[in-house]
């Protein structure tokens, strides 16, 4: 759906940091993006064409899930729901555990936000093994909502995160795949 030129642009503005911050895991710096607004328009406009019309509400994951997905939800003009980290929210919440690329840690909702039937999507910068995308799904589908789309900035492929998400029967986006 991105067009070559957005897809380039990208490609020349995101950093990588080879063994950060741990031997064996490649980091891709996205901090730069945002340091060009005409770029980050451009982002949002297409993570917005993928999912106009096709769903009721975005769910973010803490924290670079913010970046894009508070702005994909305002352009849909549907709400915005975050998914943070383990302790951030009061009570009462739905809470799931998950693997990480490196360690582990668990994510939690307030209980409420999602809508019984709502069909929802889920955003974040990067899918690497799928196990934080996982979790955030499971959280939804527990609120009775439909996972109906995923997208991402950024796939890496050979974490074969795409496999695991499957299951949900979600449409998947990433703008750009490594
Ligand atoms: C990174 C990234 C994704 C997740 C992908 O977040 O932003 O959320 O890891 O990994 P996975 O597909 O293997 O689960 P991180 O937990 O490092 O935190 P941050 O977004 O707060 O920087
Ligand atoms: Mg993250």
């Amino acid at each position: 759906m991105a067009s070559q030129q957005l897809i380039k642009k990208l490609e020349e503005t995101i950093e990588n940091f080879p063994d950060f911050p741990i031997p064996g895991i490649q980091f891709k710096d996205i901090s730069p993006i945002f340091l060009d607004p005409k770029l980050y328009e451009e982002v949002i406009a297409d993570l917005t064409a993928f999912s106009k019309g096709k769903v009721d509400a975005v769910c973010g994951i803490e924290s670079r899930g913010y970046l894009f997905g508070i702005a994909i939800a305002v352009a849909l003009e549907v709400p915005f729901i975050l998914i943070r980290k383990k302790g951030k929210l009061p009570p009462p919440i739905i809470s799931e555990q998950y693997d990480l690329e490196y360690g582990s840690a668990e994510i939690e909702t307030r209980e409420g936000q999602i809508k019984k039937g709502q069909r929802i999507l889920i955003h974040d910068d990067l899918l690497a093994t799928g196990g934080t995308t996982e979790a955030a799904a499971k959280l939804v589908e527990k609120q009775g909502a439909t996972v109906s789309q995923f997208s991402f900035l950024i796939g890496l492929k050979d974490l074969k995160g795409e496999e695991r998400l499957k299951k949900f029967g979600a449409e998947i986006y990433n703008i750009l795949e490594y």
